[in-house]
């Protein structure tokens, strides 16, 4: 859920897809005829969470086009959502009767070191959000409407959280004892 922890990684040893709804919205925004492409630029620029009708219709398709190609591609690890209320309602409304949320991955780490770790990733990264100002607000963004959403997944007993404030390899070390449990 939060920054930095490799989720990319999980993918290459198990059988899931890995969609990053971010990654999505960033594909958005540079295509050419993008109706939402301003929108998704400065809602990222300020931390805050594109409609949801956007990033769904994006997770959608790319999910549909995965189990296209393959029917047995059909277990994604879908990164950085739900982030909101909104985020939730509109994964209600279009995947409720579609696809199972067997669980939820918590990559939890103090504010201090997610910033730290973008602000080193934004040496190279080129991302429009890994300034301190921008990474301020994505943390306001996490507190008021993020954590909300972890907590009620909490309450439903689907959250696992990891340590995320130590070394990739030590924390990919419990992602994997998570998903061999899981299945
Ligand atoms: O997860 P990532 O760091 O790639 O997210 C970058 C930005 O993309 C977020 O700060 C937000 O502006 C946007 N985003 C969103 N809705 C999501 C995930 C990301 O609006 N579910
Ligand atoms: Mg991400």
């Amino acid at each position: 859920m939060r920054e930095n922890c490799g989720g990319k990684r999980d993918v290459e040893t198990y059988s899931y897809t890995h969609l990053s709804a971010g990654d999505l919205l960033r594909e958005e925004r540079s295509r050419k005829d993008s109706k939402s492409g301003q929108l998704i630029d400065s809602c990222i620029k300020e931390g805050k969470i594109v409609p949801v009708e956007i990033t769904i219709d994006l997770l959608k398709k790319a999910m549909d086009e995965t189990m296209k190609t393959d029917e047995k591609k059909f277990r994604f690890l879908i990164d950085g959502f739900p982030r909101n209320h909104d985020n939730l309602q509109g994964w209600k409304e279009v995947m409720d009767e579609k696809a199972d949320v067997k669980f939820v991955l918590f990559f939890d780490c103090g504010n201090e070191v997610c910033i730290n770790r973008c602000l080193e990733r934004g040496k190279s990264s080129g991302r429009t959000d890994d300034n301190r100002e921008s990474l301020e607000k994505r943390i306001q963004t996490y507190l008021q409407s993020t954590r909300p959403i972890i907590e009620q997944y909490e309450q439903q007993g689907k959250v696992h959280t990891i340590d995320a404030s130590r070394s990739v390899d030590e924390v990919f070390a419990d992602v994997k004892k998570i998903l061999d449990k899981e299945g």
